[in-house]
């Protein structure tokens, strides 16, 4: 069994465990409890005495022992119900405070240990018990491109990755990096943009055990390419690779894990595949309309509809939307295959002004410190 499996299988068994443990103690609470106080009750009525009395009566002749087991066993049903309340509680709102704080456990690494795992698995812990993403929702106004920063917060090291950083904020992302105490391990592009340099280049110029990650996809230039299925791990947390190609044909939709100790509602970072109430466009870059609406159907819309997207850009001031919203509201997906790539055939925008420097600069990934790689490129 591959040790991703092995370690998941084990998640679902030890969630089982405790789900019947639980059972045993209601269990446990009405043979103990219950049962003998409604005996109590039926003899005290049988014999005409009053059952108060003779319950309390009873209750005094108790031993400390017996005292000390039924206190066990309401501190059992206590945290029985503080659970059930918590699990209440992480349903009932459908969309998390920015920044967003997410109770998990448990690692589960990369399910490729030949191309990624032995690379990227340096942060995998299967001790702990509890950790959190810490997640930031960045934004650059030139190009509206939205930057995000996740962190598992409770690892030990707090190893954090970025995706979509653009090289005007760079100085911006690695100081929250540094004020929060993350260390950077990835820095990670959803595709080659057209409209903004990547700020990859220049992080790993600051910061060079960074590594650069991007779709094989793509064809551009980066430490670490990733493929449909691959996991890229943080700490415990980690995040799903999905191809979604239509926009350009190297895009990749990051999703965060499927699995009961990974951050709830899940999270997809679209790039420019689904917008909020839009797409990207499919005119450059090996773009094709039929292969978008393919990839957001089959790899987006699938999600549950509580997943939450987060876009690369937004110019409305949008920030975050959900699988189930978009499903409902966004006026191209909404239509069918045919009436869709009618939109996109039609949508005559102009040409984007950045493209000719930011296409061959993203290529190289933004490593700006081989200037020569980039113009040969
Ligand atoms: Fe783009």
């Amino acid at each position: 069994m591959p040790i991703a499996t092995k370690l998941y299988a084990s998640n679902v068994t030890s969630t089982l465990n405790s789900k019947t443990n639980s059972n045993n103690g209601d269990l446990i609470y009405v043979i103990l409890i219950v049962i003998p106080v409604i005996k109590l009750f039926l003899y005290s009525t049988i014999h005409n005495q009053n059952p108060t009395t003779s319950t309390l009566q009873s209750l005094s002749s108790i031993q400390p022992f017996w005292w000390q087991l039924l206190f066990m066993l309401q501190k059992m049903l206590r945290l029985h119900f503080t659970t059930a309340l918590s699990h209440f509680a992480s349903k009932a709102s459908p969309f998390p405070l920015t920044p967003v704080s997410v109770t998990v456990s448990r690692a589960i690494v990369c399910n490729n240990p030949t191309r990624f795992r032995s690379q990227m698995g340096s942060f995998s812990t299967s001790s702990s018990s509890s950790s959190k993403l810490l997640f930031r929702q960045l934004f650059e106004k030139e190009s509206s491109t939205y930057t995000y920063l996740l962190a598992d917060a409770s690892h030990p090291e707090k190893p954090a990755l970025l995706i979509d950083p653009v090289d005007r904020t760079v100085d911006r992302d690695l100081s929250i990096i540094e004020q929060l105490g993350l260390k950077l391990v990835y820095a990670m592009n959803t595709h080659v943009h057209a409209d903004h340099v990547t700020g990859t280049g220049l992080i790993k110029s600051k910061v060079p055990s960074v590594k650069s990650v991007i779709s094989k996809a793509s064809g551009a230039t980066a430490d670490l390419y990733v493929e449909p299925g691959d996991k890229v791990q943080i700490g415990d947390l980690f995040l799903e690779v999905r191809a979604t190609p239509g926009h350009t044909k190297g895009c990749v939709t990051y999703v965060t894990g499927d699995a009961p100790d990974q951050p709830q509602p899940r999270m997809a970072f679209t790039g420019d595949t689904l917008l909020i109430r839009g797409c990207g466009r499919t005119d450059f870059q090996g773009g094709s309309s039929e292969q978008l609406y393919k990839s957001i159907h089959s790899q987006i819309l699938t999600l549950p509809k509580s997943t939450l997207i987060y876009p690369a850009h937004d110019y409305k001031g949008f920030t975050v939307s959900t699988v189930g919203e978009e499903l409902q509201n966004n006026p191209r997906i909404t239509k069918d295959e045919e009436t869709f790539k009618n939109i996109m055939g039609n949508l005559n925008l102009s040409y984007p002004k950045m493209i000719d420097i930011a296409v061959p600069a993203n290529m190289v990934c933004g490593i700006q410190s081989n200037p020569k790689q980039a113009e040969a490129s």
